[in-house]
């Protein structure tokens, strides 16, 4: 076991830049950091091509493509599978469910990837990757990391509520409240001075303390 935790041990963390890696997809072969170019971009593993649970997220990932569209996010999927064997499963999801899982899924037989993103638990599986999720930003640092194990499938609505926060978070210099949907109020990050914590005073918003004050946006 520790050999094997050695040879997988790489695990990127939130806040470092993502490995870069030139890989075969269902869409040629592609260099990450130039597909990604200065989007959102969500890289998710599944354990294996022609499984159940992976065949529901990978549709659900496809229904709700517009959606990451319009968030200005690209997805792209991974397992260690062929090439061969991502295209089958593709056409087979297709033609059984009209699901056309259209974004570019990585063939990783080589567990290149999969080794450089800490997708494999040995624990778990030595030749399957987890149900990893890395969300990326447009600087392409790494900004929130998801592990499931094989027998359980990702929440979407979580996927799609963290992703939106991120870009909210981002975009107003807010932080955001447990359970925290969209529409719902956000946080005024707590004071780093003095000077702030008097501006504070007179802030409008629901105010518990200097430290906690609920706002909308
Ligand atoms: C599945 O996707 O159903 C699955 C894949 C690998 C192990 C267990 C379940």
């Amino acid at each position: 076991m520790e050999e094997l935790n050695q040879a997988h041990s790489v695990m990127p963390r939130i806040g470092d830049p993502a490995p870069n890696f030139k890989a075969m997809t269902t869409h040629g072969v592609i260099d990450f950091e130039e597909w990604r170019g200065d989007s959102w971009t969500i890289l998710f593993s599944h354990p294996a091509d022609f499984t159940p649970v992976c065949t529901t997220e990978l549709s659900e990932f496809a229904r709700n493509k517009d959606w990451f569209a319009e968030h200005n996010t690209k997805l792209i999927g991974l397992s260690i599978d062929s090439i061969h064997s991502h295209i089958a499963w593709v056409a087979n999801v297709k033609e059984k469910t009209g699901v056309y899982l259209d974004f570019p899924i990585i063939a990783d037989l080589d567990m290149s990837v999969a080794r450089k993103y800490g997708m494999l638990h040995p624990g778990e599986s030595t030749t399957a990757t987890v149900r990893a999720v890395f969300f990326i930003d447009p600087k392409g640092i790494i900004r929130l990391i998801m592990y499931y194990p094989l027998n359980v499938g990702r929440n979407m609505d979580e996927i799609m509520r963290v992703l939106e926060g991120m870009q909210i978070s981002d975009k107003y210099g807010v932080a955001l409240p447990v359970n925290w949907r969209p529409g719902a109020k956000v946080i005024v990050p707590p004071p780093k001075s003095l000077e702030e914590l008097k501006d504070r005073e007179n802030m409008e918003g629901e105010k518990v303390d200097f430290y906690l004050i609920k706002k909308d946006l």
